[in-house]
């Protein structure tokens, strides 16, 4: 591997905007003319109504990299990892990545389409989630399975507070000690400040399992306890005892919450969690890391966070206290079947500081390929690869304990293919012997109980990508350490009712077949390669080829987290030079890379704040956050999460502040003003996206965070729109303590049909000490990871969404310092201009902005009469919006964001990856969108008309909820477009008003 150069999977020169300078679509003409019809003389007018005080005048970061160029860098930072033999598992097991898996990640109308909002134009993504939630469900045997969450541990912390919200008047979570460390770590650094108490059930030390008598101990004498949380298989490999954890629940009357390995789930492997229980009950819940069913290691993300509730005859309730989407079968309003998000989990933060979880983005895409990997499996490769992976585990046991002083640990507990080795030397020391002899040998578990103090413990996994010839690679390297004297100890036998008895039944699938079907799936999706996608606030720009090719660069994709720091340089300089890039590009001096989205971002920022009031001893006195109406709704259902549950107590309201706007779209600072002076001393900090949701720049930030400062708060910026902003402005002038930057906005991730994301915070002097995870730095040309003095905890078990970091990376690379200035501008220059032309024939909001200057995006909306027209011909105003979003679809493009921040406004984004041609055509469309409603608004009753299905009955889905079938045999049907959307946008806006009016008139 060290030294080649991975050749490319695709030619840069036959994709329309894969070698743009900067993938910027406008060309100098294109600039100079729009800028000319604006009036203005230069890019930097653009910024004119902002202070200069506030404003960078150059980011500090190299010049960009040629596309040559950064070709070669990636892989040569990609072949700066060492990739060994490895038996690193501990909750993120190695196994072989299915044939179908690369092929379906280059499906762009799967990979770069946005969250399945519009159903009619969203099949693709909907149809691959289904199967995917089906699939889990008959892995798992239970009966809804959301699609899906960010990783097992942030998927534990959203069970747990289901439990919470499940059992009345409970305020304590009992987690088995036995859990992975770093999923600990995260539970507990979300809890802190908050309403859950998390109590830790202990570990017995000789047999290495949860001690069930310590639980039962724990249940009886702690009051108000939700849930008991417990791995079926735990951190040393071994097996709990399922059937008793989850009897003692039953009988406590709380709720089970089983962590599981998905993987050993399959025909042969161990019992579904569905059937944990002597009476064969089952667990109440189900979390589990799912990245191993789809990719690699990946340093650790994007994982798969994998959870599922019962929903059956007993109970069909829950369900609507958890968090994360579902995908649910329905009727459109021909009858026709198909798919769209249901139970108002559509957008849990829609529901603001009442939504259950502010998860925005999640792992989409993940869950979408492991679908896929699954069906390229099949009952008989999962067999297969758990006959293989326990049969050679078995093997190593008792070859490996015939060494002199190497001891099975917990003789007398039964694992399945991980288990723990007492080791007659440092485990660390070998450790690092073993990877300089070409292995990666375990994982040292040495110090994870007090109770087992002072013994040098390996653990080692075993999966199908292990050979005979790997084994014996690893004998030979400890016949070089230790003596062979002794016979070795056989692996205990699993007993029979840990073992899955019955197969899940999914179905083997030729991997051809599943290519073919994903391809066709992606066909029912747009893409923003096609054309404007327009999703105000969703910064829908092109992705990068070069950027998927990077992180799929096998040097990367390899590399376990937990992998010896000299094997890992690679990895390590990614995330320090990530780090630098961000510093540059906010003007703030610290970096969090753990995030994997946005609104974790958030979270990550304000649990920062809280550790620094905590720090101060002001930790119970700050207790309001501030936060505009206007704000997207992750902020106020981030601030929830964090701790700060909005009330009234005695007169005085607690958690959220709500600052109005002004007639011009900006905050109302004088409000706030107003708020400083009576509860100054209690505010914790404020959310403030900049620029807002409106697409108007807050003027007043700088002002407003001098005066949030000065009592004692501390100030958050939402990035979402850093587009408009990144290299122009500099926080730290602006005065942000953090800033969340959503990798997939600006930063050019792709959204994947609704994850993953990823997301950069960055951090001011004041929260340095407060950074959560660990920090990157770079001794004597060397990578290494340290932690920060007063870190608040963890957010992620290794290093967020890694591939994600690797994409963006890249892309920061080709920009350089001029083109992340130019992205920014021509961003603003495209929504200015589309905005100048149709302000002329739509009004816009909000009502009283006029011609203030839009930065990346506008909100349009109609005129009353317009409105009236519409009412007249039987659409009420109340769905006139989003049915004209549906007659973006008949015209090829996917709609604007709807009635969001503006109930009767259509926010539009165009981001800089589009041509003035390009913008004018869309010009036309909108234009003529508004003079077909105007002249024939009886077509919105009928809207889409050419999308494979009508408009959804979405009461229907959410009434009788169907979030599964059984797959076993063929994939289910994919509905036709009835007019392909590539052949929309080709054709004139006249010919497709004649088209849309036939079909009405069929209709
Ligand atoms: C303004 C704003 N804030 C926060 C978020 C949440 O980001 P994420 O989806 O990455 O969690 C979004 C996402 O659309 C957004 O537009």
């Amino acid at each position: 591997m060290k030294g080649t150069h991975t050749p490319l999977n695709y030619h840069p020169e036959k994709l329309k905007r894969e070698l743009k300078p900067f993938y910027i679509g406008a060309d100098d003409k294109d600039i100079n003319d729009m800028l000319k019809t604006l009036g203005l003389n230069s890019l930097d007018d653009l910024y004119a109504h902002i202070s200069s005080d506030v404003k960078m005048t150059s980011v500090p970061m190299p010049k960009h990299l040629a596309y040559e160029e950064l070709i070669g860098h990636v892989n040569d930072v990609a072949n700066k990892n060492n990739i060994k033999t490895s038996f690193l598992g501990d909750g993120l097991p190695q196994y072989k990545v299915t044939d179908v898996v690369g092929p379906v990640c280059d499906i762009r109308g799967l990979t770069t389409a946005y969250t399945p909002y519009q159903p009619e134009r969203s099949q693709g993504t909907l149809q691959t989630l289904w199967i995917y939630q089906s699939l889990v469900s008959q892995l798992t045997g239970f009966e809804a399975v959301n699609a899906s969450l960010y990783d097992r541990s942030t998927c534990l912390y959203e069970a747990m507070n289901c439990a919470l919200r499940l059992v009345k008047d409970s305020t304590t979570v009992v987690v088995a000690n036995t859990l992975y460390p770093g999923d600990l770590e995260v539970i507990e650094t979300h809890a802190k400040e908050t309403e859950m108490k998390i109590v830790r059930a202990p570990i017995n030390a000789q047999t290495g399992k949860l001690d069930i008598d310590a639980l039962k101990r724990i249940l009886n004498t702690t009051p108000q306890v939700a849930a008991v949380a417990f791995p079926q298989v735990n951190h040393f490999g071994n097996i709990e005892s399922v059937d008793e954890i989850v009897d003692l629940c039953s009988n406590n009357n709380i709720k089970s919450i089983a962590v599981v390995d998905p993987m050993l789930l399959g025909r042969g492997g161990l019992k579904a969690p569905a059937k944990f229980g002597v009476r064969g009950q089952g667990a109440d819940m189900v979390v589990a890391e799912g990245q191993h069913l789809a990719i690699g290691p990946n340093f650790g993300g994007p994982g798969l966070g994998i959870f599922g509730i019962r929903y059956n005859e007993q109970d069909k309730v829950s369900i609507r206290s958890t968090a994360g989407r579902y995908v649910g079968k329905t009727q459109d309003l021909k009858g026709r079947e198909c798919k769209a998000l249901i139970l108002s989990t559509r957008e849990q933060h829609i529901r603001r500081e009442k939504a259950t979880s502010n998860i925005c983005s999640n792992q989409s895409f993940v869950a979408t390929a492991a679908g896929a990997s699954m069906l390229a499996r099949g009952d008989e490769g999962f067999e297969a690869t758990l006959k293989h992976s326990r049969a050679l585990a078995e093997k190593a046991v008792e070859t490996l304990t015939q060494f002199e002083g190497v001891e099975l640990k917990f003789k007398g507990s039964a694992f399945f293919n991980e288990f723990t080795l007492k080791l007659p030397v440092n485990t660390s020391e070998f450790i690092h012997k073993a990877s300089a002899a070409g292995l990666q040998v375990g994982v040292d578990v040495s110090n994870r109980h007090t109770e087992i103090a002072g013994e040098n413990l390996l653990m080692l996994s075993f999966t199908d990508i292990h050979s005979e010839k790997d084994l014996d690679k690893l004998v030979s390297f400890f016949g070089s350490n230790f003596e062979k004297t002794k016979g070795g100890s056989p692996a205990p036998k699993i007993q029979s009712v840990m073992l899955r008895t019955d197969a899940p039944e999914i179905p083997r699938i030729d991997s051809k077949e599943i290519i073919a079907y994903y391809e066709k799936l992606g066909k029912q999706n747009l893409s923003p390669d096609d054309g404007i996608y327009p999703l105000g606030s969703c910064t829908m720009k092109y992705n990068p080829y070069i950027n998927d090719y990077a992180a799929s660069l096998p040097g990367f994709t390899n590399v376990h987290p937990q992998a010896p720091v000299e094997d890992i340089q690679g990895c390590l300089e990614i995330l320090f030079e990530i780090q630098e890039q961000f510093k540059a590009i906010t003007g703030l001096p610290g970096v969090v890379t753990q995030a994997v989205a946005g609104a974790q971002g958030e979270l990550v920022g304000l649990k920062m704040f809280q550790a620094y009031h905590r720090d101060r001893g002001e930790g119970d006195q700050r207790n309001v956050i501030i936060i505009p109406r206007s704000a997207h709704g992750t902020n106020p259902a981030t601030a929830t999460m964090a701790g700060y549950q909005t009330k009234m107590v005695e007169g005085q309201l607690y958690g959220i502040y709500t600052v109005e706007a002004l007639s011009n779209g900006e905050m109302n600072l004088a409000q706030i003003k107003e708020f400083l002076k009576t509860d100054g001393h209690r505010v914790a900090g404020v959310m403030v996206t900049n620029p807002n949701t409106a697409g108007i720049f807050e003027t007043q930030f700088k002002e407003m965070s001098e005066l949030i400062h000065a009592v004692g708060g501390l100030v958050y910026m939402d990035g979402a729109n850093m587009n408009a902003i990144a290299g122009i402005l500099d926080l730290n002038k602006l005065g942000v303590d953090a800033v969340h930057n959503n990798l997939h906005k600006t930063w050019t991730i792709p959204h994947g049909g609704g994850g993953p994301g990823d997301a950069i915070v960055g951090v001011s002097h004041r929260l340095l000490d407060f950074i959560p995870g660990v920090q990157v730095v770079k001794k004597d040309g060397k990578y290494d990871i340290v932690k920060p003095a007063k870190s608040c905890g963890s957010f992620h078990r290794h290093f967020g969404n890694f591939a994600h970091k690797i994409r963006a990376y890249t892309y920061i690379k080709a920009l350089g310092a001029d083109g992340v200035r130019k992205m920014s501008q021509v961003a603003v220059l495209s929504a200015r201009y589309l905005h100048n032309r149709l302000s002329k024939s739509y009004p816009t909001l909000p009502a009283e902005a006029g011609s203030a200057p839009r930065m990346h995006e506008f909100i349009l909306t109609l005129s009353p009469e317009t409105f009236k027209k519409v009412e007249a011909s039987g659409t009420p105003k109340t769905n006139t919006i989003a049915r004209i979003g549906k007659l973006f679809l008949d015209f090829g493009f996917h709609a604007p964001t709807v009635a969001f921040p503006e109930q009767y406004g259509l926010m539009i984004e165009p981001t800089e990856t589009y041509s003035k041609k390009e913008l004018d055509q869309f010009s036309d469309v909108v234009e003529t969108i508004l003079k077909l409603i105007n002249e024939h608004p009886e077509v919105l009753k009928t809207v889409p008309h050419f999308t494979p299905i009508d408009r959804v009955d979405e009461v229907l889905a959410n009434k009788t909820p169907v979030l599964t079938e059984k797959i076993t045999d063929h994939l289910p049907d994919i509905i036709p477009d009835r007019v392909d959307s590539e052949r929309l946008r080709n054709s004139t806006a006249g010919d497709l008003c004649e088209l849309i009016l036939k079909a009405h008139q069929n209709q």
